[in-house]
């Protein structure tokens, strides 16, 4: 146990009342009673709808383009094409509250000679109806002459290749040297190497991108629209070229982000729109708008040879990955670092050679996704610790034990792990709630595996992260929160109300958050990263504690006692030790009121901040903190059609500490249908990167139907860097579980299928080279 991280920096034995309750969240009433209003809801007085004319063409050279039909049709308001904004950019690049300048990677917002990748951006209509405004559409004429393009990494990196960034297509590097890798395998009895593949995927969030833009009376251009991050305000301006204070962004519940929400998607056509009409504008992608629309999943091909003494432990390990990353930067040089960071996974590596690079194709582009290179990394440090077991002949997970990262161990990037790593832990729990195991039955082969994983939470420490936040007692005793943080429909406007209920003595329901609106709630930087808990939860836990400490202090001097002494619960403020001395927290609100003692406090919490890694050796501080946990799964495979059903599957993580354990829960069961999807599934297919698969009918992600009961564990070191020594559990419940499965698949067959998704025509080819017993 490396619990002594946890008592180290987990705080006192607090007893919390709201914290760590699983309280129905303060978002479920308006969600179960259909009343929640999603961006897709709101509608406005002479509004237009938007339409996006995309290229079919994934390589070309865009000739002409005439929109004179299209303007001329009845009820089309506004056409535009790369002409209307010749000095326009887009952003691909999010740095949010940060100062930090922006990677140098703006594109264009329409294409102006150039088509990069199928799908891209051609013309934007807004007419008086979705109809005329797909009509405008059909009428726009373009000439479009297709160019040699790069579908492959391969392709892109052969000399004199086509070109689609930079000067040789290679969009970002990292390296690790860390310690002696060839001594490291000189030591060796055994090394072990293979190369695993996974795929583009997309996010498939079942709300898809959509938004309302009005420019109002102050000349402002507000955007109401369902997005992770409302701090893109500053590059919408940007890109429309008007001041950063005259564009207003308001955040609605997100209905699914997984990343895809991340970068910029329909904002800055809405507001070119609206500021070209003076009228309202909604876009609202179609499902096949959506697949064009967003970055993907990165695929990655990941090789690892690692060496190990006939014991089990890792004496060395070289890594080399490949990653496509499509037309456009976006946020793969992040995606690939966070990658290269957990390539060798919870495990102590002293000799670590890696070797990582993203090239850029004519495919879709691929940037955010839950998990941002960690899950990638996980799918092959995983099945390569099974494969290692099988060579060694040691119990996978007595492999995985051998070799855990223990608090006070260095990380691949040569820094010390500060929390509680609770592998083992985890591994154990997840593996005995498996039970008992079935047996064979004919043609159907039972299989079971394990993943461990380590997944950061936390944005890059040297971007300098931030997040404010604002707490305040109303005059009757309720509390309101203000915070900028979006919802992404994790709980994350929940979990702020839980932490002021705790410190300021109410219940939940007691509290009202007001949240994702950049003009008027203080800015807590994006819902991504698994930040939104970890900063904005400090944010808001240091906020309330600022206003608690003034409310105890003029609450002991009335009962003649030491601060310390008085406590509240119940929207009452007592003496902890005489039951006597109480009141109502409505009269000590008065009586500060009275005084004009602050009610309210406004905070910014700042993430630790360091210099960037050494680029020749990949060693410094990366990010905060990392969460570790265990994925295990039990199949059934069917020998003979390949069918793979997922008979049980176990999610457990240390999440420091929950919040809302019925959140956390809800996080794993997602997390770990996602999962399903990408390792049995989901596949984005390009054919000389058009896509093929652009419908719920080609793209299958897992149903109900498809779904076993989900057990969730949760274990606690306290030991986090979030409020109350909380971890996260966005990105880490997602992250162990396709390779999980992965490997239950291989028990199971008794072969391994290297690369995502193990489709039922994958096994049934594995099988017909390795018969089965
Ligand atoms: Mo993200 S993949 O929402 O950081």
């Amino acid at each position: 146990m490396s619990d002594t991280a946890a008592t180290a920096r987990g705080g006192a034995n607090i007893e919390f009342r709201q914290v760590g309750k699983p309280l129905p969240r303060i978002d479920a009433p308006g969600k179960t009673h259909g009343k929640t209003r999603y961006a897709g809801d709101y509608v406005m007085p002479d509004m237009l709808h938007a339409k996006v004319l995309r290229s079919p063409e994934a390589s070309a050279s865009l000739r002409r383009i005439d929109v004179s039909k299209a303007r001329a049709l009845p009820g089309v308001a506004c056409v535009l094409t790369h002409e209307e904004l010749p000095d326009r950019l887009a952003p691909t690049d999010i740095p949010g509250q940060t100062g930090r300048k922006r990677l140098d990677t703006d594109q264009q917002i329409l294409v102006r000679e150039r088509v990069r990748y199928h799908g891209e951006p051609l013309a934007l209509v807004a007419a008086d109806t979705v109809a005329i405004a797909e009509k405008a559409l059909d009428l726009i004429e373009y000439d479009l002459e297709a160019l040699p393009g790069v579908y492959s990494v391969e392709e892109a990196r052969q000399p004199g290749a086509p070109v689609v960034q930079g000067t040789d297509n290679l969009v970002s590097t990292y390296k690790v040297r860390k310690g002696d890798v060839e001594a490291g395998f000189a030591a060796a009895d055994t090394i072990v190497e293979n190369t695993y593949h996974t795929q583009f995927i997309e996010h498939a969030f079942l709300e898809p991108e959509v938004g309302l833009a009005w420019v109002d009376e102050n000349e402002v251009t507000n955007i109401r629209m369902s997005t992770q991050v409302i701090e893109h305000f500053r590059f919408i301006a940007e890109a429309i070229g008007v001041p950063h204070n005259k564009v207003r962004i308001l955040g609605s519940l997100v209905g699914g982000g997984f990343g895809g929400k991340e970068d910029i998607t329909v904002e800055i056509y809405l507001a070119l729109l609206a500021r070209a009409t003076g009228r309202p504008v909604r876009l609202c992608y179609s499902r096949e708008d959506s697949f064009f629309g967003h970055g993907k999943r990165h695929p990655f091909t990941i090789t690892h040879r690692t060496g190990f003494t006939s014991d089990g432990k890792i004496t060395a390990l070289q890594v080399d990955m490949t990653t496509d990353a499509g037309a456009y930067v976006y946020l793969s040089p992040y995606v690939l670092l966070y990658a290269t960071v957990a390539s060798p996974g919870p495990y102590r590596v002293d000799n670590l050679h890696v070797d990582a690079r993203a090239v850029a194709t004519n495919n879709m582009y691929t940037s955010a996704f839950r998990g941002f290179g960690a899950a990638q990394a996980c799918v092959a440090h995983e099945q390569q610790m099974d494969e290692a077991a099988r060579l060694l002949e040691i119990d996978p997970l007595e492999l995985r034990r051998r070799n855990f990262l223990r608090t006070g161990d260095l990380i691949s990037t040569g820094v010390p792990i500060e929390s509680a790593v609770w592998c083992d832990e985890c591994m154990t729990q997840a593996w005995q709630a498996l039970g008992e195991r079935p047996a064979d039955e004919g043609p159907i082969k039972i299989g079971r595996g394990v993943a461990a994983y380590q997944q950061s939470y936390g944005r890059i420490t040297w971007l300098h992260d931030t997040s404010e936040a604002w707490v305040g007692v109303e005059m009757d005793g309720t509390v309101v929160v203000r915070s900028g943080v979006t919802d992404i429909g994790a709980g994350q406007v929940s979990a702020l109300a839980q932490i002021a209920a705790e410190l300021l003595g109410v219940n939940l329901t007691d509290v009202t958050v007001y949240n994702s609106d950049s003009a008027t709630t203080p800015l807590a930087g994006t819902t991504t990263a698994t930040r939104a808990l970890y900063m904005t939860g400090n944010a808001v836990r240091l906020a309330a504690q600022a206003v608690r400490d003034r409310l105890l202090a003029r609450a002991a001097s009335e009962f003649h006692v030491q601060m310390h002494e008085v406590d509240m619960a119940d929207s009452l403020v007592f003496v902890r030790e005489d039951t006597r001395s109480a009141m109502k927290l409505t009269d000590l609100v008065a009586t500060c009121a009275s005084e004009g003692i602050h009610r309210s406090e406004l905070v910014i919490f700042r993430a630790p901040f360091t210099d960037a890694i050494d680029p020749e050796t990949g060693q410094g501080r990366v990010h905060p903190d990392y969460a570790y946990g265990a994925q295990a799964v039990e199949v059934a495979v069917d020998t003979e059609t390949g069918e793979i059903t997922v008979l049980k599957s176990v999610g457990a993580h240390d999440v420091g500490q929950a919040i809302n354990p019925a959140a956390v829960e809800g996080q794993i069961e997602g997390g770990t249908s996602q999962g399903h999807g990408y390792a049995l599934s989901e596949e984005l297919q390009y054919r000389e990167g058009k896509l093929v698969t652009p419908s719920f009918s080609e793209y299958l992600i897992p149903t109900a139907m498809d779904m076993p009961r989900v057990q969730s564990i949760i274990l606690e070191s306290r030991s986090g860097v979030g409020p109350f020594g909380a971890k996260g559990i966005g990105e880490p419940s997602l992250t162990p579980v396709a390779p999980a499965i992965a490997n239950a698949v291989a028990d199971a067959i008794g072969v391994r299928i290297p690369d995502l998704p193990i489709t039922p025509e994958k096994v049934v080819k594995a099988l017909m080279t390795v018969p089965v017993n």
